[in-house]
């Protein structure tokens, strides 16, 4: 949620600020803003809506600037205050001459703007941020020393944050700080880069340094010097991004989720190397540190996530209950963290997260850490803070994800849950041998049934067509495949902006039937297995109260075609592998009818890709 970016080398900094912004637009799209050292002072430079706006902006003042080799950048999604170019970052103090730019929330903002004030500071905008502009500034007029300013400065602060402040008197420093928020610092020749996520740097360096909470860091082009709070050197753990720049290109697709949406038949075969070798040989999983005996011995499980990662949590619920007899709660982060929550050194916690910095989910795992539980986590950013608080980690090799809307990192979570479960399986041997061989040899079909659906389309765009102007919709499944109904409203609301609601499909006759009418579409979730014909008959009574019917099966039957206006057919699976294949249509299904209706597929509306604040 909101990017940064900053630079200080010998090259100039416009260009690498902007791009830098750019591939951080996924994250916060409703302001951007630059301040750039230039001769004789810092220039800012702002804009509302996307980051267009804000290059059109720079234009105008192309020769300000041209020679500057300093400055920091931000891309906002508000929280405190509406998208406006005063509350735009970076933000400056009374005089002028401190900027800063800020992701995170100040808890406290409210009792320092009222101390602040009152010492005589002018506020120009309604941003928690802008606090701490003039809390570092009346550092810095005590102190004369800007490291040492943002160092007091943040002991006064509540919150979270990820820091970066330039001084006018200061012509070469950058100084950084960060709690709770991703920060990190790239190293070039000559040049140091900070960034809140990786894609704004990687084109530049694969060397990078992530900060620890409360650490500062002083950037010239010549050195970088980290200090803990209260100023003490600490020498900086450099290591290797993991990431390709390559994997931030549309590779010819027209928007990163149809992309993302065909990278999933290698995503999964992605996970299963190394793990899995052949239907009658162990899983492996190394990272997970549970040992036998602890495993043995577990009679409970917490999953907690958000959003997507929440269906994938869900879906996990009945893979462990299936392969291993463990009972399993489920639970968004944000209620978990706000009640009391029995949790112990006998439950194993899993946080699922794409992006491993849901602020939710990390609080989340921090309480049941400290309540003595083992940590799991499951996620596509094994650098993230959650894979930090991590006593076993399961990484799901997605890729980096840019669409807002996730679907390879889903599947990715599915397969870890997979995967989770078989591992605990063969150890608990709660499952006979050959029905395990048989669930392995399946999960490695599985990239090839994929294929297959989007190989063939055609039936999912006329669909998109047909129900594109459709105001409401309901997707309805039954057991394993609830959560898959879930995910399919999530993706279709949250790119298309229709009002999607999944329903386990015996709850419609409780309630939800009563909405029912020609207008409404229904969309049955009808995979073989145990359910098939108990969902059949909900469809029908869907179909009586004359919805407009639509199926997406793995069966062939015919008779399908009386009961349904549009059915789209997906390759026969195991039951408990089902959602793998049924998500696929959907996720296409909310892609084009977004991309009929003209929206923003990739960057919709108030959405960021991570969820930093709580
Ligand atoms: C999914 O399409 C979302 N945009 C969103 O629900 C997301 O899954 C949620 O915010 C959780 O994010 P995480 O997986 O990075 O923790």
């Amino acid at each position: 949620m909101c990017g940064i970016v900053g630079y200080v080398g010998n090259k100039s900094v416009m260009d690498i600020l902007v791009d830098g912004l750019e591939q951080l637009e996924y994250r916060g799209y409703d302001s951007s803003g630059v301040a750039v050292m230039c001769e004789d002072e810092i220039k800012v430079y702002k804009a509302i809506g996307k980051l267009n706006n804000l290059r059109e902006e720079l234009l105008k003042h192309k020769g300000e600037y041209e020679k500057s080799t300093m400055g920091i950048g931000h891309i906002r999604w508000a929280t405190h205050g509406a998208p406006t170019v005063l509350n735009a970052h970076p933000h400056t103090c009374t005089c002028g001459n401190l900027v800063i730019v800020h992701n995170g929330i100040i808890e406290n903002y409210k009792e320092l703007r009222e101390q602040l004030s009152k010492e005589g500071c002018v506020f120009r905008s309604q941003t928690d941020t802008e606090v701490v502009a003039h809390l570092v500034a009346k550092m810095y007029a005590k102190t004369k020393d800007l490291p040492k300013a943002v160092r007091e400065a943040t002991k006064q602060i509540d919150g979270a944050y990820a820091l970066c402040v330039m001084h006018n008197d200061c012509k070469n420093t950058l100084v950084l700080t960060k709690r709770n928020a991703p920060l990190l610092v790239g190293i070039g020749e000559n040049e140091f880069f900070a960034a809140s996520d990786v894609p704004a740097i990687i084109k530049h360096t694969k060397k990078a340094m992530y900060l620890n909470d409360n650490q500062v860091v002083v950037l010239t082009p010549e050195k970088m010097i980290l200090t803990d709070i209260e100023g003490n050197e600490i020498s900086p753990k450099i290591e290797l991004l993991p990431w390709e720049p390559v994997a931030l290109s549309k590779m010819g697709y027209k928007h990163y989720m149809l992309k993302e949406i065909h990278e999933q038949p290698d995503v999964i075969r992605n996970i299963l190397v190394g793990k899995l070798h052949a239907p009658d040989e162990n899983i492996i999983l190394n990272e997970v540190k549970l040992t036998k005996e602890t495993l043995k011995n577990l009679n409970r499980i917490q999953i907690i996530a958000c959003g997507t990662s929440l269906h994938a949590a869900m879906i996990g619920k009945y893979i462990i209950e299936s392969f291993c007899g463990i009972a399993v709660d489920v639970e968004a982060s944000s209620e978990y963290i706000y009640r009391k929550t029995v949790t112990d050194k006998h439950t194993l916690v899993i946080g699922v997260s794409q992006s491993g910095e849901t602020a939710d989910t990390l609080t989340a795992i921090k309480q049941a850490k400290a309540k003595g539980s083992h940590i799991l986590i499951i996620t596509n950013r094994p650098d993230s803070a959650m894979a930090r608080e991590a006593d076993s980690l399961v990484p799901v090799n997605a890729g980096i994800e840019v669409s807002v809307a996730a679907t390879k990192s889903y599947t990715a979570q599915l397969m870890a849950f997979y995967l989770l479960g078989l591992y605990m399986a063969e150890i608990k041997e709660s499952v006979p041998v050959a029905e395990l061989n048989s669930y392995k040899a399946e999960m490695m079909l599985l990239p090839q049934k994929i294929e297959q659906i989007l190989a063939h389309t055609e039936d999912i765009q006329k669909c998109a067509r047909v129900y594109s102007s459709t105001k409401d919709f309901i997707f309805v499944a039954r057991g394993i495949n609830f959560p898959t109904a879930l995910e399919g409203a999530l993706k279709l609301k949250e790119i298309s902006y229709i009002n999607a609601t999944g329903y386990p499909a015996g709850e419609l006759k409780h309630g939800p039937i009563a909405m029912l009418d020609e207008t409404m579409p229904v969309l049955s979730i009808l995979m073989k297995g145990c359910v098939y014909e108990k969902l059949l008959s909900n469809s029908e009574e869907a179909k009586a109260r004359n919805a407009r019917m639509i199926a997406l099966t793995n069966s062939k039957s015919e008779k399908l075609e009386d009961l349904f206006d549009n059915i789209i057919r997906v390759p026969e699976v195991q039951e408990l592998f089902s959602p793998l294949v049924a998500i696929v249509p959907l996720q296409l299904l909310a892609y084009y009818i977004a991309e009929f209706l003209g929206k923003d597929v990739d960057q919709p509306r108030n959405l960021a890709k991570s969820v930093t604040v709580e």
